[in-house]
């Protein structure tokens, strides 16, 4: 029974939904506290495979109570679809709840951030055109619409216009694109309001109540470490802090409320977008590790770039986040490999590097410098204990809990909810 952060620990892509769809089985209450509709977490359970943006993973148990917390920002719109796509395949969401503090992603958000990516032409960040950028921009320069204003239509009209006439000076001004119509975004949010308008309230007394009487809640993370404005790999990030620390601002408690900090990291690494990646392969490699784990964006679609797993970043990462534990996923996409690398270090100007630079301009100059292991070649997708995975598989494990100094605790070996070592380090030799 305890207050469980769970976050990305790398580009994200980590797997963080089907560690949170295991999870969630003990759990009273499921919130996403950051990101918007780009994460994708993909879940496969009996009810089939889905790919959520905004609804909590811990959404398929009956139990389980799911908040979209107040540091979500949100396209009203793809959540209906998610909505609507849930009730299809028969899972209940009567259990779910949005805060009415969460920023609303509007049409103009996602307008300018693909303006603003088509400007900067070559030096694009590769965003996920979501709108993500400019709504966190929005929400801190304080003139975000938030999803309680859809309770009432004047205050919501009031804002939107006071919104819309600053941006549609800048879509026309800056970028020479049409103006956006008042009345026709206004009909529309109407709209999504009424839909939406049983799932708002204030939601962070229903966290802090549950952790007070001890139930177990959970802290879906999105994006990964290195996506974070202040410590990932700046300006190549995301515009919301997908840390352990966001987890409590993003949901409504405080530092001290917090047990757990897991940490979820593939056994290589990905990244999808612009920026720098060290490990990244682009040979034989990396295109057998995309097709292999089929590593395409959950959100657009696009080829991941696939590399070894960096442990500089991921030694950074655990310092970050404060780390307790880690669930490694994928670990299965290895089986057959005849050996597998871990980067230990960079080489920088002729010297060793061994923690993450902040500039990324560094980081691109970065070489990795690798350590060897060897493969294992049998497949490990059906083993549930940990002394039965292959001897190098051991090696691989206890080299990266070394090197991350944190004990890694869950081992995904497959896609499936059953395809999971939970590591009881009692009935370990
Ligand atoms: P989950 O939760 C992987 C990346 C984008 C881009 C950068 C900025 O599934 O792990 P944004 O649209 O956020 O302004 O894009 O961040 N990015 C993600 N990459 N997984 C995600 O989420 C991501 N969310 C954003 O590709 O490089
Ligand atoms: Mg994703």
């Amino acid at each position: 029974m305890a207050v469980i952060a769970v976050v990305g620990g790398q580009w994200g892509d980590e797997g963080k939904g089907k560690i949170i769809d295991l999870l969630a089985e003990k759990a009273k209450i499921v919130v996403r506290f950051s990101g918007g509709d780009n994460a994708g977490h993909t879940v496969i359970n009996p009810y089939g495979e889905f790919r959520l943006h905004l609804v909590p993973s811990g959404i398929f148990y009956p139990q389980v109570t799911c908040i979209i917390g107040n540091g979500v920002a949100i396209n009203p719109a793809v959540l209906l679809e998610e909505i609507d796509d849930l009730q299809s395949h028969g899972v209940g969401i009567s259990r779910l709840f949005i805060s009415d503090r969460a920023h609303l992603i509007m049409p103009y958000h996602i307008l300018l951030d693909r303006l603003e990516e088509e400007r900067r032409s070559k030096g694009a960040l590769g965003t996920t055109l979501r709108g993500i950028g400019p709504v966190f921009a929005d929400k801190v320069a304080r003139v975000g619409i938030r999803t309680g204003d859809l309770l009432d239509r004047d205050i919501f009209l009031s804002r939107l216009k006071s919104a819309l006439e600053l941006k549609n000076i800048i879509l026309t001004k800056v970028y020479q694109a049409p103006l956006l119509r008042l009345e026709e975004i206004y009909q529309q949010y109407c709209h999504y309001g009424e839909r939406l308008m049983p799932f708002i309230r204030e939601t962070s007394s229903i966290i802090r109540e549950a952790a007070t009487r001890g139930e177990t809640v959970l802290l879906e993370g999105a994006q990964g470490a290195l996506l974070d404005p202040d410590f990932g790999t700046y300006p190549y990030v995301t515009s919301s802090s997908p840390l352990a620390g966001a987890s409590c601002i993003g949901a409504g408690l405080g530092p001290r409320g917090i047990d757990r900090v897991l940490g979820i990291f593939k056994a290589y690494n990905t990244r999808v977008g612009a920026g720098p990646m060290p490990t990244e392969l682009k040979t034989k490699i990396g295109n057998l590790i995309r097709e292999k784990a089929r590593e395409y964006g959950a959100t657009t679609g696009r080829p991941r770039r696939c590399g070894w797993f960096d442990a500089v970043a991921g030694r950074f990462s655990v310092q970050i986040n404060g780390l307790s534990d880690i669930a490694l996923t994928h670990l299965d996409i290895y089986d057959g490999f005849p050996s597998v690398k871990i980067c230990t270090a960079y080489r920088f100007k002729g010297e060793a590097l061994t923690s993450f630079p902040s500039d990324a301009v560094v980081l691109e100059k970065c070489q990795p410098v690798y350590e060897e292991l060897e493969g294992w070649q049998e497949s490990i997708s059906g083993i549930r204990n940990f002394r039965k995975l292959p001897a190098q598989a051991h090696k691989y494990l206890s080299r990266l809990e070394d090197l991350l100094s944190c004990p890694i605790s869950l081992v995904s070996t497959g896609p499936d909810r059953r395809q999971i070592i939970e590591r009881n380090p009692k009935s370990e030799v």
